[in-house]
């Protein structure tokens, strides 16, 4: 297998391809099909836009991109993998320290399809719920950033179809048919799972989903780029190199919101961050509203980690197929067979931390490895809320707040983690979750900002440009 990009085939790739025509042929004829949805699916209004994007090349570390303008649907997506690790071992289960499999072992094919079309659909799924916000971008920065997300999403979905097309036959070719198939929020033939079926409004929304919701797709990549599967392990690792932008875009998103807020609050004098009316009238969004943004992405996302308790998750760890979180830095046996860890479960009408068998909580520690991710980004926004003097907290609600899935689907619980009965719960949801006055005001905001260099009047600009570009570079040529 070639390790070099070959960057001018139809395909864009280091998988060799120009040596496999059997896939090449199966791929190529996907491709217009990809096409097509990019193009009824994909961003709304700009297809022909010339867009500042980065395109993936090269699999090294320094170098392996390339930024130049591109018309969306030219967009050079590759299947790319990251490179080979010598003499790589099965990091955990019952194979652990075998070596890693170059192709699906029969008794994990079921497995293994399940994982990757999964993953699969998260992809396609998130370019869908974003392609209104376009036309509604804060400022050609923004909408440049929102375009590299959504063309890296369909390269990711790109990276599940070639496994499926390569490792899984007839089945795999009617997995990335379905992919295509399927469409976000679609009463007949939803995507598979719930938050990417959910409506992204707004950019706050944008911003939010990116901060958590690509960081749920991080901890699901980083647990398969751990598969004993090699090219699974290789085409996530790759993966997580762009994911880093994608969160990043969703970090600095909402610190420059509540950045712009604080601003015009101090300049206003207004010091009560609960003063709506007041704060609404600066044309920025209130403090409170985002922490409800906050609650509503937050639980969404915790919904996409499953069941605490699982043995479909116990069983893709034994088999090796998918790993914990920094698997390789972990300093225990990666089997499991003896430890437990503590999960948080509703006990006589009090949330308590349970010890259960390691093993079948695989998906609540990957929860909680979110969990502690998530804090770092929180708490610098908290850093830019109280420089300007202004006394109000960001915090993630408790993890049984707002739950359809697992241990607390359906019960009542505070964000500060109270459990409550039904009707305090829906007394207290509009303090809670975003209203629909929250909705329309933040709607009303939405209103395009296309001068270069310009930025709308709820949100900063940011601190820098995208690669060493200035903000107010031209980052969308419009048609
Ligand atoms: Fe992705
Ligand atoms: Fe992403």
């Amino acid at each position: 297998m070639t390790e070099t990009v070959d960057y001018d085939a139809l395909i864009p790739n280091n998988v060799g391809l120009a040596d496999d025509p059997k896939l090449q042929r199966a791929l190529e004829k996907w491709h217009p099909g990809y096409l097509d949805w990019w193009n009824s699916m994909g961003p709304e209004g700009f297809q022909m836009a010339d867009v500042y994007l980065r395109t993936a090349v090269s699999v090294e570390k320094e170098g392996w991109a390339k930024f130049d303008y591109v018309k969306m649907p030219e967009y050079r997506w590759g299947i790319l993998l990251a490179p080979a690790v010598e003499e790589r071992a099965i990091p955990c289960g019952e194979h652990v320290g075998e070596p890693a499999w170059m192709e699906v072992p029969g008794a994990y094919r079921a497995m293994l399809r399940r994982l990757i079309v999964i993953q699969g659909d998260t992809e396609p799924a998130s370019v869908e719920q974003q392609r209104h916000l376009g036309s509604v971008s804060p400022s050609l920065y923004d909408m440049r950033n929102l375009f590299q997300v959504n063309v890296e999403e369909g390269r990711h979905l790109w990276a599940m179809v070639y496994l499926l097309q390569k490792y899984f036959g007839r089945d795999g070719r009617d997995e990335a048919h379905e992919l295509l198939e399927r469409q976000s929020g679609s009463e007949e033939k939803p995507r598979m799972l719930g938050a990417f079926n959910e409506e992204t409004p707004d950019w706050l929304s944008f911003f939010m989903f990116t901060y958590f919701t690509d960081r749920d797709g991080k901890m699901q990549l980083e647990a398969l780029a751990h598969s004993g599967f090699d090219p699974l392990s290789r085409t996530c690792r790759f993966m997580l190199a762009e994911e880093a932008h994608h969160m990043f875009v969703g970090y600095t998103g909402v610190k420059r919101i509540v950045q712009r807020t604080a601003e015009a609050m101090t300049s206003a004098g207004i010091e009560d961050p609960y003063d709506i009316e007041a704060v609404r009238a600066l044309g920025v969004i209130d403090l409170p509203a985002i922490q409800r943004k906050t609650n509503l992405h937050f639980s969404l996302t915790l919904d996409l980690f499953g069941s605490e308790e699982s043995t479909n998750a116990a069983n893709y760890f034994n088999a090796g197929v998918k790993g914990r979180y920094h698997e390789d830095k972990l300093q225990d046996d990666h089997q499991l067979r003896n430890d437990t860890y503590p999960v948080m479960k509703l006990v006589d009408g009090e949330l308590q931390l349970v010890e259960v068998p390691a093993l079948n909580a695989l998906n609540a520690r990957l929860r909680d490895d979110f969990i502690e991710d998530c804090r770092g980004g929180i708490s610098r926004w908290n850093r830019e809320i109280s420089s300007h003097g202004i006394d109000f907290e960001i915090t993630m609600p408790h993890v049984a707040f707002n739950r359809e899935v697992g241990e607390f689907a359906d019960l009542s619980i505070s964000p500060a983690g109270r459990v409550v009965d039904a009707p305090t719960f829906e007394a207290k949801t509009s303090t809670w979750l975003p209203t629909s006055e929250d909705r329309a005001y933040i709607e009303e905001l939405m209103q395009p900002q296309f001068e270069p260099g310009e930025f709308a009047g709820w949100i900063a600009p940011p601190q820098r440009g995208i690669q060493n570009k200035t903000p107010n570079f031209l980052y969308v040529k419009l048609p």
